[in-house]
């Protein structure tokens, strides 16, 4: 029976890349003995140079003592050849991500360090299950994603592997934990957690540009002041390298048997086939400057037409709360869908529809959503073809009187972020489907590896799970397509709230 108390262990770092120089900082600020071994050792000194250099600017800034660096360096060594790993306890293999170097390498390793050595993986995208296999006590292998810089990103994922116990997973979390990083439990499936589930928000976006929706930089624009994301998917892209993106959605795309929710986009293959790979190439979706410097989207000044019209509000408009306070209307009766009637314009919040398909006899306007509609300075709205230039300037109008300017797109059903929203919610239930990590784990490996300004759940919770489901069976019910098929887990997740309130009307209706 293996133990995996890993709270004093020696540990060895192989690799002394981009990833492996920011693992071994973290484990000898956190006390580890540690050695660093790179095939090329002379790399591995220059990195280790370049560790001080780090150390000494967080020193200056601050945030670190002399004496805290001193007895940090003295804690780390650097491996003549593979022979000096035999004593660790802990092997963190961040090399090439290649699957037969990194099974080579731990069956190397295997011969060398005791039995008990535990060995953890990087890897963004092979299979933890696939690298151990081959190797002798398979069961000590696991993954421990770190995310690039790994001495800033919160977040680690741990992936357990076919063999992989619980308890080394679990020992592992503590281990994070003390280094205050935030880890998660996932199991080795494609993409892990983050790869997986962010899918949606590049694909989306780059469908809408194929489709010829909107620009790219008026839907990061809608992406940042709706969505609350800090960075856009064509910036964020640009910024990740379109070269390194497209490739981890191709990976996770064949890993997937050819999923057709995962397929890489056309125009995204086209920046990559023009060496437009983003800022490292100077051109993406955006020119950047020699300062790295790109101009983006700002909305046309607010109209100044003065708004007459005649208001009725229809349905609770119970997603949007702060909507009714920012605009100071009396929320309607109860309605099918929420609708604000602007003379003889319907004003709806969409729910998935296409604003020329469902709704062919009445001047129709589509509203996207807004994270937070008490700050917000926009909104995405589409229109129908009976909507006239007279109708849109009344809709600007109305809008303008609270300070919220308009940006117009095709229609679209869902439009830009509802639709980027409730689709990585559906691709989260799909994970929890095949319980690949708790929904607490989902959303925290949501907010502290990518970033996003909330995790999945929390937006399903703030939306409304049937609000979620209804927008992608409308979806589905216009596309056809499998991508937008609800996933089964959302559809339990709807149908036992809706028992539970029928059970708890009963119980009333008991009471009474
Ligand atoms: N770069 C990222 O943003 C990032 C983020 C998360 C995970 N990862 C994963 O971390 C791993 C490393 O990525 P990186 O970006 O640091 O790579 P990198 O290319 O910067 O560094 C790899 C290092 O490994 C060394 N190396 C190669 N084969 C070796 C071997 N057999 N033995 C010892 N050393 C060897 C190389 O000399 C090089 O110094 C990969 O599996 C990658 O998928 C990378």
């Amino acid at each position: 029976m293996m133990s995996f108390d890993l709270s004093h262990a020696k540990i060895a770092v192989i690799g002394s890349g981009t990833m492996g120089i920011g693992i071994a900082q973290l484990a000898i600020i956190n006390g580890h003995a540690t050695i660093l071994y790179d095939l090329d050792r002379e790399k591995a000194q220059q990195e280790v140079d370049g560790l001080h250099q780090t150390f000494a600017k967080l020193v200056e800034k601050g945030r670190i003592t002399h004496e805290q660096v001193q007895q940090a360096c003295s804690r780390l060594s650097i491996a003549n050849g593979i022979d000096d790993l035999a004593d660790v306890d802990l092997v963190i293999e961040a090399v090439v991500e290649k699957l037969e170097v990194k099974q080579a390498l731990f069956q190397q390793l295997a011969s060398i360090c005791s039995e008990q050595t535990v060995f953890a993986t990087n890897t963004s995208s092979i299979s933890v299950t696939a690298i151990a296999a081959g190797i002798p006590q398979p069961e000590r292998v696991v993954g421990l994603h770190f995310f690039n810089p790994a001495p800033v990103m919160k977040l680690v994922e741990i992936v357990q592997g076919l063999k992989t116990p619980v308890a080394l997973c679990q020992a592992l979390k503590a281990l994070m934990l003390v280094w205050k990083k935030i880890p998660v439990l996932t199991k080795s499936t494609p993409g892990f957690i983050v790869n997986r589930i962010a899918r949606p928000f590049y694909a989306e976006a780059f469908r809408a540009l194929q489709e010829q929706v909107t620009s790219y930089d008026q839907l990061d624009y809608a992406l940042k002041q709706c969505g609350g994301f800090a960075m856009g998917p064509c910036e964020l892209t640009d910024l990740i390298g379109q070269d390194v993106n497209f490739s981890v959605t191709q990976s996770v795309y064949e890993a997937f048997f050819y999923e057709p929710r995962y397929r890489p986009s056309l125009v995204q293959k086209e920046l990559v086939d023009a060496g437009a790979w983003g800022r490292k190439s100077k051109q993406g979706f955006y020119h950047y400057d020699a300062r790295n410097q790109y101009s983006t989207f700002q909305p046309q000044a607010l109209s100044t037409t003065p708004f007459q019209a005649q208001i009725q509000v229809k349905g609770t408009w119970s997603q949007l709360p702060e909507l009714f306070t920012r605009l100071a209307l009396n929320s309607g009766t109860e309605h099918e869908q929420n609708i604000i009637q602007i003379d003889d314009i319907d004003l709806r919040f969409s729910q998935g529809e296409s604003a020329h398909l469902n709704y062919l006899s009445r001047k129709t306007v589509l509203m996207d959503w807004h994270h937070d509609f008490a700050q917000a300075q926009a909104v995405v709205l589409s229109h129908n073809p009976l909507c006239q230039a007279d109708d849109l300037a009344k809709v600007e109008a109305f809008f303008a009187q609270y300070q919220i300017h308009v940006i117009w797109i095709k229609d679209h059903p869902a439009l830009l972020t509802l639709r980027t929203i409730v689709l990585l919610i559906n691709e989260a239930c799909e994970a929890s489907l095949h319980g690949i990590a708790t929904m607490e784990d989902i959303d925290n490996a949501m907010r502290y590896g990518v970033n996003y300004p909330k995790g999945p759940y929390q937006w399903m919770m703030q939306l409304g799970a049937a609000y979620v489901l209804q927008t992608l069976n409308n979806l589905y019910a216009i596309y056809g397509e499998e991508k937008y098929r609800a996933s089964l887990y959302l559809k339990q997740y709807v149908a036992k709230q809706q028992s539970l309130a029928l059970d708890d009307s009963k119980d009333l209706t008991a009471c009474a």
